[in-house]
């Protein structure tokens, strides 16, 4: 059965059970308790507060690794008084955890697709595919290189949806930019089989979902090239910090080069093989060879290769701990009629950070998040920590940094139209999704509320 036909299932048979739910009282049937927001007792007494991933594991060992960074008064990854080293460790070590060859820390998520965007040559008159759900980020990087950002749906498992990805190729499309959102992970096979059929790059965002695996590989490791964030919110952070990963020794030399003003230092040098760069003035650590392309600035220092490098040593724990609590809970209501979870493109790979549920209706999800909240188990619309990027009103506007930049000025640009006609399918289902993010360190208890409030919120809206 297609993915489609389970919605359209899960749809009926959910419709059925709560026929007239617009109407119905909220009230649980003879003998159900009675919803909190109805005046009953809540499933807890106090909110389920969720917070931060990876930072909710920060502890002596980030300070150990800080502390000797800070001793050494070297805090500049490339020299000081010392040989500096936390920032090329923490690269050694999370190219290993991703299985690739390359991994280049820069100074967050955003940094990290600027840095992989222009690797990949991307400029004025090409076309880059994002789904129309994921981050800002994805959408201002592409409009920074000058080219059309063009938004595809996203399906039920909430990524990049294949079907229309194929529909919106053209022939100035160059990249393809599948976001792996909460934890989740996009339908690579298929992404990357139209990819190479039509001779298309693929950039991985895997900012939210640090560790996951699709396949058997991490997600970001699938692609051309693959980037992470390292901001607060992520499965492992340092505040503020951002990685690039890829395999192809060109474009991580490329990423090098835009990242640090366009030459290539030693350690770089070392990691690259290459033996007959030429030397600057210096002949040191520092030395770039000269400037001999353009670049920015985005390097990472030593402080946040410090904490990474105490943080990617705990994300096997931190993985494993999120998949167990995301199991126990769905493992419970899986089979309650009309959930409809959404549906995942490798259930084993996901992180687990997040519990989302699917309703018929916007007003029964809306409805359902108020019950949800009442029960002091609180859900947000949609699926936590993406937006619908056609909506938004500098999007739909097409704001650019000058009146004459490139990526509204070809024909395609614009005739370009967002706003919620490019997706309607995108909006459909963030209006109908309803989502819980599972905080790293509930309890069997918290999570065992989690399951209660489920189960007596979807027994009152059914009756
Ligand atoms: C999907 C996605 N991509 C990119 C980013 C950008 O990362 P940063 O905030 O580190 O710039 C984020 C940040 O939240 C994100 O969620």
């Amino acid at each position: 059965m297609k993915k489609d036909d389970v919605s359209e299932m899960s749809r009926r048979t959910f419709l059925a059970t709560v026929s007239a739910a617009a109407s119905a009282p909220l009230l649980g049937a003879a003998g159900a308790p009675a919803l909190a927001m109805e005046g009953g007792n809540p499933v807890r007494s106090t909110p389920l507060t969720t917070n931060y991933e990876g930072a909710n594991f920060i502890g002596v060992e980030e300070k150990t690794e800080l502390d000797e960074a800070v001793e050494t008064r070297s805090l500049f990854r490339f020299y000081g008084f010392t040989p500096p080293k936390k920032a090329r460790t923490f690269e050694e070590e999370f190219q290993n955890l991703m299985g690739v060859k390359y991994a280049l820390g820069v100074t967050s998520g955003t940094a990290a697709l600027h840095v992989a965007i222009n690797a990949l040559g991307v400029g004025p008159g090409d076309e880059v595919i994002l789904p129309a759900e994921t981050w800002h980020s994805d959408y201002n990087a592409i409009i920074m290189t000058g080219a059309l950002p063009v938004f595809c749906e996203i399906n039920e498992s909430f990524a990049m949806d294949p079907d229309d990805l194929k529909r919106k190729i053209t022939p100035h499309t160059k990249v393809i930019m599948p976001s792996h959102l909460s934890g989740t992970v996009a339908d690579m096979d298929r992404i990357m089989a139209i990819a190479r059929e039509h001779h298309l790059k693929v950039l991985e965002d895997s900012a939210e979902a640090i560790g996951a695996i699709y396949k058997g590989r991490r997600t970001g490791s699938i692609g051309d090239i693959g980037i992470y964030s390292f901001q607060t919110a992520k499965m492992m952070t340092s505040g503020e910090g951002g990685c690039v990963i890829t395999n192809n020794a060109a474009l991580y030399e490329r990423a090098i080069r835009f990242h640090d003003l366009g030459g290539v230092r030693p350690v770089f040098q070392r990691a690259l093989g290459i033996t007959d760069y030429p030397r600057g003035g210096q002949g040191t650590e520092g030395d770039r060879g000269g400037e001999t392309t353009l670049g920015l600035n985005y390097r990472m220092n030593e402080e946040t290769g410090a904490v990474l490098c105490a943080q990617v040593r705990k994300m096997e724990t931190a993985l494993a701990n999120h998949r167990r609590m995301h199991r126990y809970v769905t493992d419970k209501i899986k089979d309650l009629p009309g959930i409809h979870l959404r549906p995942s493109n490798d259930p084993e790979g996901e992180i687990g950070i997040s519990l989302d549920l699917l309703l018929p209706t916007k007003d029964l999800r809306d409805r359902f998040i108020k019950a949800m909240t009442a029960e002091n188990v609180t859900m947000s619309v949609g699926i936590l920590g993406t937006r619908n990027l056609p909506t938004m009103g500098y999007i739909e506007d097409k704001v650019a940094p000058h009146p004459n930049w490139p990526s509204f000025n070809t024909p395609r640009g614009k005739a370009m139209r967002y706003g919620a006609a490019c997706c309607p399918r995108s909006v459909d289902l963030k209006n109908r999704y309803a989502s819980l993010y599972i905080g790293p360190k509930w309890t069997d208890d918290d999570l065992n509320d989690v399951v209660s409030a489920v189960t007596k919120v979807h027994a009152a809206l059914r009756s």
